[in-house]
């Protein structure tokens, strides 16, 4: 069995042949629309969505399946208490294959864990969100044509948005590529994402308080809101929401060629005279997500047939049972039947959790 539930459990290979289906989907949709004919696709969504979980099921229907779920998980019996691992026992039972978003982080592992059918993670607190990772990469292929050598702005939350964390995972894969990190302190990389990917995985990277000072040599511009229902206190979101606000007027100093991507929603962070501005790409990027998701549906249902595709979801130097994690917002500390789970950490200092990659309480 394979599932997506973090950016990690893609090869370069497999990034690169789900990338390259998008393309032949786009090229020719027709030969697509019943290849999933028969399929069913989950949508377990316990925290709001519009993009990612409209373009999941738009994706199921164009390959022909059909797509159930809820959106609210207060209208299911999650409210009564069931846990994440019974819910996917159970909906195992109706679909062939399940994407969940969910404000716990690790609560998609923790699905996969207890599920017979592939699981894609569409986004855990502010941890990880790898499908919109790869509608970035599909981006950045469309509208730039490589992912090779490119300087690659960082803009906004780059603590709690997990879109961040997910795309520099996949952009460590590339090779020649520069990171530039546009944050205010509050809101600066977690610092295992700067270690454990960055560092160990040779990405360069610079830190930078003002879009100003490096836009004239960024060839992607990530933008990111700042993530209001992730912060503990309200008075520390009201200090930082408006740290960043392009404009026009900003981007007069940007290559010509330089594109704009933002996972959305945005809320200010992109002021509306940006939209004409052909170097924005955000609203097409909404769309590549359909099509890649389309791609990595019909490569998860294709592996899971397939035992030299299967991968283990927890490596063998697991501790179990031996840490608490310190993140309140992990699985392992918000439904009590959930195992601690540790592994060595990547720079050799320590151990993470498994669910979340916080480190242990102390
Ligand atoms: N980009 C993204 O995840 O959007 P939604 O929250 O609307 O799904």
């Amino acid at each position: 069995m394979r599932h997506l539930i973090d950016p990690s459990d893609l090869s370069l290979e497999e990034l690169n042949e789900i990338i390259d289906l998008a393309c032949d989907i786009i090229a020719d949709r027709q030969k697509y629309a019943e290849v999933c004919k028969g399929k069913k696709l989950a949508t377990l969504f316990y925290e709001p969505s519009t993009r990612t979980r409209l373009s999941f099921t738009a994706a199921m229907m164009e390959l022909g399946g059909n797509v159930l779920g809820f959106s609210d998980a207060n209208s299911s019996s999650v409210s009564k208490g069931e846990t994440v691992a019974d819910t996917t026992r159970v909906v195992n039972n109706f679909a062939d294959i399940i994407a969940m978003r969910h404000p716990v982080e690790g609560a998609p592992l923790v699905s996969a864990l207890n599920s017979s059918t592939p699981v894609i993670n569409a986004g855990d607190g502010s941890h990880a969100h790898p499908t919109q990772t790869l509608t970035d990469l599909l981006t950045i292929k469309r509208e730039i044509g490589r992912f090779e050598n490119l300087t690659v702005g960082f803009c906004g939350d780059l603590k709690f948005g997990r879109t961040v964390h997910s795309l520099i995972k996949a952009l460590s894969k590339f090779k020649n590529i520069n990171i530039v990190l546009i944050a205010p302190d509050e809101l600066k990389l977690p610092s295992y994402v700067k270690h454990e990917v960055c560092d160990k995985l040779g990405l360069p990277y610079e830190e930078v308080k003002s879009l100003e000072e490096v836009i004239d040599k960024l060839d992607v511009l990530y933008m990111t809101r700042v993530q209001k229902e992730r912060f503990l206190d309200e008075e520390e979101y009201d200090r930082v929401k408006d740290c960043f606000v392009l404009t026009a007027d900003k981007l007069k100093n940007a290559k010509p060629e330089m594109r704009i991507l933002h996972p959305l929603p945005r809320v200010n962070e992109i002021a509306v005279d940006v939209d004409s501005d052909p170097r924005a790409a955000y609203f097409r990027q909404v769309e590549n997500g359909k099509f890649v998701r389309m791609a990595l549906m019909l490569k998860l249902l294709e592996w899971a047939d397939k035992p030299e595709k299967h991968k283990e979801l927890l490596r063998e130097d697991v501790v179990r049972g031996e840490y608490r994690c310190s993140n309140p917002r992990c699985i392992s500390n918000t439904e009590a039947c959930t195992e601690s789970l540790f592994r060595p950490s990547a720079d050799g200092n320590g151990v993470r959790c498994v669910y979340c990659e916080s480190r242990p309480a102390k």
